[in-house]
């Protein structure tokens, strides 16, 4: 039987209404407009509602990326959504999404952890199934209400991270060379302390005590986790291009983990592309985790960035520290 190519069969993203400047932020705690925009290339982020989960993102994100590809809810049989911040502990937020959406309960649901690099994982993982020949349709989300773990105390933080989802649906298509057509995926596990959240789990179930210490909150080594994000970024863009025999010139366009602008910058001048070939949208939104290259790379279909035979690479890194690539031919 010839191989199948897993393709895009439709993009959607969406992030909640309300916007939270960096003049707001500078109100709440000690910081400045100019600072955020030089350190990190943030002009703004989206705060989800008090009313909102995450998966109520990812179910707008996801039913706009339905209506583009033309599926129906009901021809879904697997969702992979990755998210650091799911609705609850458990179950997975996959399992709220499907019935919101109306999703057969026939569909397998789960979700993937891999932090910011989650929705190339996730990926991954949803097209490895689909070619196994036993599910035919996908859909493949990024989503995450970050400000529900962002310490609005800690000045470091708390101007990176935003809310927001992005959702692709998945399916098979004969034609070759099309698709989903390598990735590559690894983990730094040494520094898990970079970037983390103490508590909630087994290591510190949350407790009166672990509240007041705001264990509750993300904490990061910012300076370091920048080294090492360009780092392992720019050796995931080389890897997967070596792998597939490409020169960094021949992608169209790079999607790359919104995480700070001066991030993209330094990955650009060292695959020695132009940062045009980059989209960037981390000044609208801030670090939205493992809904910022889903929600990039809707924007980037939508607005004709990315056009039928284009090649796109995707990087990312992200808490684990994670790390991930992939090629996408359109
Ligand atoms: O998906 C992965 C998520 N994480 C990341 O991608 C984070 C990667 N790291 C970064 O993006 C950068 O490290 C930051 C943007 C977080 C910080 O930029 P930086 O150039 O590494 O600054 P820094 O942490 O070294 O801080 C420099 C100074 C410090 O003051 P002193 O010690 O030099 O007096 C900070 O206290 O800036 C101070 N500072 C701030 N000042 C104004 C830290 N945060 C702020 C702030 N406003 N918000």
């Amino acid at each position: 039987m010839p191989t199948q190519s897993t393709v895009i069969l439709g993009t959607g993203s969406y992030a909640p209404e309300r916007i939270l400047t960096n003049e707001d932020l500078s109100k709440m705690v000690d910081t400045s407009d100019e600072w955020i925009r030089a350190r990190s290339g943030i002009r703004e982020r989206r705060i989800a509602g008090p009313e909102e989960a995450t998966s109520d993102l990812a179910v707008e994100a996801a039913r706009r990326a339905l209506q583009d590809s033309g599926v129906a809810p009901g021809e879904i049989d697997l969702i992979v959504l990755a998210t650091v911040t799911p609705d609850y502990p458990m179950p997975s937020t996959s399992c709220i999404v499907q019935h919101k959406l109306g999703i057969p309960t026939t569909a397998a649901c789960f979700d993937i952890n891999a932090a910011c690099s989650g929705f190339i994982y996730a990926l991954d993982t949803g097209c490895a199934m689909l070619s196994s020949g036993r599910y035919k349709k996908a859909l493949i989300i990024g989503a995450e209400k970050l400000s529900s773990v962002v310490d609005w105390q800690d000045r470091g933080t708390c101007m990176l991270f935003g809310d927001g989802a992005g959702a692709v649906v998945v399916g098979l298509s004969e034609t070759a060379g099309v698709g989903l057509i390598g990735t590559k995926l690894g983990a730094l596990g040494e520094d898990t302390d970079l970037l983390f959240i103490p508590a909630g789990g087994s290591r510190m179930p949350t407790s009166a005590e672990s509240i007041a210490r705001g264990d509750q909150f993300i904490k990061m080594k910012g300076k370091e986790v920048f080294k090492l994000a360009v780092r392992v970024m720019e050796e995931a863009a080389r890897d997967i291009l070596e792998q597939h025999g490409l020169a960094a010139h021949q992608i169209d366009l790079v999607i790359p983990h919104q995480a700070n602008l001066r991030i993209i910058d330094a990955i650009a001048q060292y695959l020695e592309l132009p940062v045009e070939r980059f989209f960037v949208n981390v000044d609208r939104y801030g670090n939205t985790s493992a809904a910022s290259i889903p929600i990039a790379m809707d924007e980037a279909r939508r607005s004709g960035r990315i056009k039928k035979g284009d090649l796109t690479l995707l990087v990312a890194f992200g808490a684990g520290l994670t790390y991930g690539s992939a090629l996408i031919r359109w």
